[in-house]
């Protein structure tokens, strides 16, 4: 994940800590966090996804705009996110709206990425069923041929693109002995963060 434009109040400074002592630390997959949605009856839907940036108050990944997950956005803007690091034995939890990146955002992070992920991105509808993975294996090398030929264009899908979560509550828990875990919260109200504990 890169930190750009962070704001200086405490609980990104402390998220970005964190973050940072826990690849020291050697956690693979620091970047992975469950965001969870709720769909339109209300039953909530938990995946794992990468978050890329921290952009000023923005958590960010890029995912399909008509996937599951996508439908659910549309529906309800609250989200949860969960990291959990446990070579540093902290959990952070955050949670938020989210929001489609502007277009631009999205087109820097596509163009900057390996053709074989944006080849997947192009060929893949996510979420969408399918009779075989071997149908989307050839499709991708169908898509893959075609590009290298120069028959198609890598051109960034309308339906990919980078979402944001704007941070409106962070949870960070560090483990403590005989399960006394430390909880230590912040809640944004207008341009302030009210702090607070709870139990264990
Ligand atoms: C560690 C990890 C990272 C992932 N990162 C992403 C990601 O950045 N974007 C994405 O769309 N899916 C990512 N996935 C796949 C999602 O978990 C999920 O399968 C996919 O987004 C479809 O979810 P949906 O059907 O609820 O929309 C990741 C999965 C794992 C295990």
């Amino acid at each position: 994940m890169l930190f750009k434009s962070l704001p200086e109040s405490i609980p990104f400074l402390k998220f970005q800590d964190f973050y940072l002592q826990a690849e020291d630390a050697g956690q693979p997959f620091t970047e992975a966090g469950c965001i969870s949605s709720v769909d339109q009856d209300g039953a909530p839907h938990a995946r794992y996804v990468n978050f890329k940036y921290f952009f000023e108050d923005n958590l960010i990944f890029f995912s399909s705009y008509t996937s599951n997950k996508a439908l659910d956005f549309d529906k309800n803007q609250k989200v949860a996110i969960n990291f959990w690091w446990p070579s540093i034995d902290v959990q952070i939890r955050a949670e938020g709206i989210i929001s489609k990146c502007p277009e631009k955002f999205s087109d820097e992070h596509f163009y900057g990425r390996e053709q074989g992920k944006n080849i997947a991105a192009i060929a893949s509808d996510q979420s969408k069923l399918i009779d075989s993975y071997e149908m989307l294996e050839d499709r991708y090398e169908h898509i893959k041929s075609s590009i290298e030929s120069g028959e198609l264009e890598e051109v960034r899908p309308e339906n990919w693109g980078g979402y944001q979560v704007k941070v409106t509550f962070f949870e960070f828990w560090e483990a403590n002995k005989d399960r006394l875990n430390y909880r230590e919260c912040y809640k944004r109200n207008g341009d302030q963060w009210e702090k607070f504990f709870l139990q264990s």
